[in-house]
């Protein structure tokens, strides 16, 4: 890519030179193929299409401030994949192949991996479908691996730019039961309609409450939720929310900073006690929640306004995005252990 792009990247596809795939058959993993089309030849009666059978994940690879080139908790999303291909009851890589896919696609594609000081980073998009083709509704037996990559840069707005949010009461992202807490494609599916209302609105997330009583907030579209109070970091504990890698990893660097960390049900009413708010995740790492308006439906034009910044990023929720990002990029020492050499 020319070197002037990179700061106008947004989170959205480029192809790549390479992507990766393996297929599961008679019980086993075959070979890693790699393509340069990004184009699959599959059956138009594969299980992915007609019963969602997918999962994915999302991990990011950074080139560091000492040239090093760093992928983040890759063995987490390996077990989260693994996590979510069993409730499908599919096949799912081991760890070790797919932190050696993470490796193998990041190899392949380093012309695509931003440098340094951009701001952006290679975004990782392994995937596993249900592939041979089915008609009962049944788990598949076959099953094929990708691992994907797009260089990317802020997922709304610029890095740290604050963005609105409107709570959904008259729609639900996953159900009580359901399957909120795996990564399936199936429940951003569901979120696609009451996102669309939301941005016909002028909102760019939609946050929504647990779907048993609607008093508790859960988690926006494409992210978690997490509040800060006096020196607390406080984020909801949820069975139907996706347990995000990036924020159990903020609730580690908030302990050390000397904060408080509280996972606990947060009712609605109490984003009024809040000081900061913010989306967490791969993809928007840390974004600042400007406001968040409640609706009695997404439609309504009444809302209850939660106003948490005009334009700034909150002071607490800086300082936990400069950590992380610091560790990330290899600015910060990584005391944890997060992050894996590509090299
Ligand atoms: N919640 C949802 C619905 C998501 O799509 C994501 C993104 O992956 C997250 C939370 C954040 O998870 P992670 O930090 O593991 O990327
Ligand atoms: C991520 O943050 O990795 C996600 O998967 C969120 C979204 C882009 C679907």
């Amino acid at each position: 890519m020319a070197a002037t792009d990179w700061s106008k990247l947004t989170f959205s596809y480029t192809k790549t030179s390479t992507i990766l795939y393996c297929k599961f058959k008679d019980g086993v993993w075959g070979e890693v193929e790699s393509h340069t089309d990004d184009n699959i030849l599959l059956s138009s009666f594969a299980g992915v299409l007609h019963y969602s059978i997918e999962c994915f994940e999302g991990l990011k690879a950074f080139r560091g401030k000492d040239g090093n080139v760093r992928l983040f908790r890759p063995e987490e999303n390996a077990k989260r994949m693994q996590n979510s291909a069993k409730f499908l009851g599919i096949p799912a890589p081991d760890t070790e192949l797919f932190i050696s896919m993470c490796r193998q696609i990041v190899k392949e594609n380093l012309d695509f991996l931003p440098p340094y000081g951009t701001g952006a980073s290679l975004y990782l998009r392994p995937t596993l479908i249900g592939y041979n083709p089915q008609l009962g509704v049944q788990s598949s037996k076959e099953a094929m691996f990708m691992m994907l990559c797009s260089p990317v840069g802020a997922y709304t707005g610029g890095n740290l730019e604050p963005c609105n949010a409107a709570i959904a009461r008259n729609y639900d992202r996953a159900a009580t039961f359901g399957t909120g807490r795996y990564k399936l494609g199936g429940n951003y599916a569901a979120s696609l309609y009451s996102l669309n209302i939301a941005h016909s609105k002028g909102y760019k997330a939609v946050l929504y409450l647990d779907p048993a009583t609607h008093t508790l907030i859960d988690e926006f579209n494409s992210s978690n939720f997490f509040a800060i109070k006096g020196n607390k970091y406080i984020t909801p504990l949820s069975d139907t929310i996706l347990p995000s890698i990036t924020n159990k990893s903020l609730e580690t660097v908030a302990a050390d900073l000397g904060m408080e960390v509280e996972r606990r049900p947060v009712t609605v009413e109490e984003l009024a006690t809040f000081e900061e708010a913010g989306e967490c995740g791969t993809a928007v790492v840390i974004t600042p929640i400007s406001y968040i308006d409640d609706k009695p439906s997404l439609e309504s034009e009444e809302y209850t306004r939660y106003r948490f910044t005009e334009t700034e990023c909150g002071p607490k929720s800086l300082r936990l995005y400069k950590t992380i990002t610091g560790i990330q990029y290899g600015e910060i020492e990584d005391k944890f252990g997060w992050c894996i050499f590509v090299d």
